[in-house]
């Protein structure tokens, strides 16, 4: 396996790069949901070159007003919006319980919506969205925006090439102190919007896409630290398929850098630490991410390939590229045919489907088999 070392640029490259849309013309988007993430994505789309804010759907008057000093048409009500504006795609930024709602108003209309995650609150509900998406022929999109990561994505083809092997053992962390006033809005307080449902799952959803399909789940959940209808920390082991085992411990409630938000520096809302949270053990090689370091025993002078040997570390820094701008230059070409999505409704759903099963089990107290019906191809894979 050839060391991947590359030389830091002079100049930062464009947030959104590798293949440039057609035309000139941006790609007319509409929000559907202005509240925290759905205001980062708006202050994206307006510095991005392949798309354009066409409108914002709120009910709330704080995103009323909000929409009038930015200048772009407003409604209450998504369809409404969908109607007037008439954009080529969507994002979707409404609490979970809305998603499908809103994602099946998109689809209907021919507007391609990017989802965010989770693709919705529950399965049955993704699967009538990844139904309708598939009877209407309109790709769906799903938020989960670090496959679009360049380390996650350069880890992805080091294990698919055997750089560490077969992936034996998995540690997942995502352990961080969220503010009390972030619980002020009720439905994070409620059913579907605890940490494994909302921050979880794009640590499951990582664990799919770099190592492979979640087969069984057992799991204990806890909510005595913020005292709400919903979790405040949990740990589960899941079994993958190919044999893998890995852990997954998930807190809202405690100090921790060990988290792949607060060490991948993705978003702006987070103050950057130089730390690991996913942890992948395997056959032949070990790899830590968000920083992407690669162990192996190289044997060099004969020496031993095992736990008595000398075990190489490569650090192998790559070129910084907002995954929330390369989702959205990703959303236009998926759009306009382009591309396949890198998360399509079958993915999300899938990823939704072992989250949920952390719950599952956590209630149960016994542990939760997938099967067969998480096996999902990915189109643009
Ligand atoms: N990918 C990520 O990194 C990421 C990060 C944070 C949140 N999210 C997801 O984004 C979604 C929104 O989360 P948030 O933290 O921004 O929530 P939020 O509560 O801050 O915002 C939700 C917004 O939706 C609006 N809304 C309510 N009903 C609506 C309707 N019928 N039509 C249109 N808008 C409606 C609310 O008024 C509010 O402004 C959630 O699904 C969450 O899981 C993803």
């Amino acid at each position: 396996m050839p060391r991947d070392v590359r030389p830091t640029p002079a100049t930062p490259l464009p947030a959104a790069a590798p293949s440039p849309a057609p035309g000139p013309a941006r790609l007319p988007v509409a929000l559907l949901g202005a509240g925290q993430i759905g205001r980062m994505h708006a202050a994206r789309m307006q510095r991005h070159a392949d798309v354009v804010l066409a409108g914002v759907a709120d009910p709330s008057p704080a995103a009323r007003d909000w929409a009038g000093a930015l200048g772009v048409p407003w409604a209450a009500d998504a369809g409404e919006l969908l109607d007037r504006v008439r954009p080529r795609a969507a994002l979707v930024a409404t609490p979970n319980q809305l998603h499908c709602p809103v994602a099946l108003a998109c689809i209907e209309r021919g507007i391609v919506p990017l989802v965010e995650k989770p693709i919705a609150d529950t399965v049955e509900a993704a699967a009538r969205i990844a139904a309708a998406a598939r009877t209407a022929g309109v790709p769906v999109l799903v938020g989960h925006q670090r496959r679009h990561n360049a380390m996650v994505q350069r880890a992805r083809r080091l294990i698919a090439e055997g750089a560490i092997g077969r992936p034996v053992a998995v540690s997942l962390l995502a352990a961080w102190l969220k503010p009390d006033a972030y619980f002020d809005v009720a439905w994070r307080r409620e059913k579907g919007g605890g940490p494994v449902l909302i921050n979880a799952i794009h640590d499951i959803d990582l664990l799919r896409h770099l190592v492979g399909e979640v087969v069984s789940v057992q799991a204990v959940a806890c909510s005595a630290r913020r005292g709400f209808e919903v979790e405040d920390t949990a740990a589960a082991v899941l079994r993958l398929a190919g044999d893998a085992l890995a852990t997954l411990l998930v807190t809202d409630s405690a100090v921790s850098p060990w988290n792949y938000d607060l060490a991948s520096g993705e978003s702006e809302l987070y103050a950057r630490q130089a730390v690991d949270a996913l942890f992948i053990a395997g056959s032949a090689g070990a790899l830590a991410l968000p920083q992407g370091n690669l162990w192996r025993y190289r044997g060099e002078g004969g020496a031993a390939r095992h736990w008595h040997g000398e075990l190489t570390q490569e650090c192998t820094p790559v070129h910084h590229r907002d995954p929330y701008a390369e989702q959205l230059r990703h959303l236009r070409a998926v759009a306009e045919g382009r591309e396949l999505p890198l998360c399509s409704a079958e993915d999300g759903l899938a990823t939704l489907r072992a989250t949920l099963a952390v719950l599952e089990a956590a209630a149960g107290g016994r542990p939760v088999v997938i099967g067969a019906a998480a096996e999902v191809h990915n189109p643009a894979s």
